[in-house]
């Protein structure tokens, strides 16, 4: 289990699902759910990450009836306001009480040619509204096979991290999501994703020292109910990052309260 002075952060990205009628059943289903088994313990927090035209349905729903969860947003634009026609700046997001942003992506970096230059952009933004970054680092399946894998993710964590201080890295959540394993129903082994949030930790304790290594690591890719626990039990496993299943009320309470 992840150690009590990090704590556990659950992450659902909603991606490009739910409008903001279908967010508002899925957040009240969430919360009833959650409510009945007493709420999201102590040291865990759960963050729920609605696309951009939801947030202020859901932001509305969890600050009316004290729903235990946390505001995310799925990306953000590094400026604070211009003529950047269809984005959305994270300054815009902090009025909404966003507390977490999902920085870089791997569909991002993919389908809209997303650079760490970029991703390291929008989390100085993110931080600068004070709000903090959940940024997606992971190898593709060739890079895993030719044995790449742990030089791509170090890399990337170097890309968003180098040069910054030890209250800024411990500030940001790092998702270690191998891109082979997400949304294909294959999971990392749970003693893969301790191997590699283990390297994360210590690529960023190598930035900034000790200090930085109680930024939380998360694992995302195939996540389910089923195999919540055994992640959540591996010491560098911080959290999680689900996708398809956080589209499900009663799947995703259950990853919420996996192992407790
Ligand atoms: P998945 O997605 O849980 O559907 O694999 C995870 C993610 O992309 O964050």
């Amino acid at each position: 289990m992840a150690s009590p002075e990090r704590g556990v952060l659950i992450s659902g990205n909603w991606k490009m699902n739910a409008n903001h009628f279908e967010a508002l059943k899925l957040i009240q289903e969430l919360s009833a759910l959650l409510r009945s088994h007493g709420g999201v313990p102590e040291g865990r927090e759960a963050s729920v990450h609605p696309p951009f035209t939801s947030l202020r349905t859901v932001q509305t729903a969890i600050e009316s009836d004290r729903v235990p969860l946390l505001l995310g947003a799925q990306d953000c634009h590094a400026a604070d306001r211009g003529a950047y026609t269809g984005e959305i700046s994270a300054e815009m997001l902090a009025k909404l009480n966003v507390a977490y942003v999902i920085c870089g992506h791997s569909e991002r970096r993919q389908h809209c040619g997303e650079t760490d230059e970029q991703v390291r952009a929008k989390v100085d933004a993110v931080l600068r509204h004070g709000m903090r970054p959940i940024v997606c680092v992971g190898e593709d399946l060739a890079e895993r096979q030719r044995g790449e894998a742990v030089h791509k993710v170090r890399g990337q964590v170097a890309a968003a991290f180098s040069k910054r201080s030890s209250e800024q890295i411990a500030a940001a959540v790092i998702a270690y999501e191998p891109i082979w394993a997400i949304g294909t129903g294959e999971t990392a082994t749970a003693a893969d994703a301790e191997a590699m949030c283990a390297e994360i930790r210590d690529e960023l304790v190598g930035i900034a020292g000790p200090a930085a290594g109680v930024a939380r690591v998360q694992y995302g890719g195939s996540v389910k109910a089923d195999n919540a626990a055994e992640l959540l039990a591996q010491p560098n496993v911080d959290g999680l990052l689900v996708g398809g299943a956080s589209l499900q009320a009663e799947g995703f309470a259950e990853i919420v309260l996996a192992g407790l």
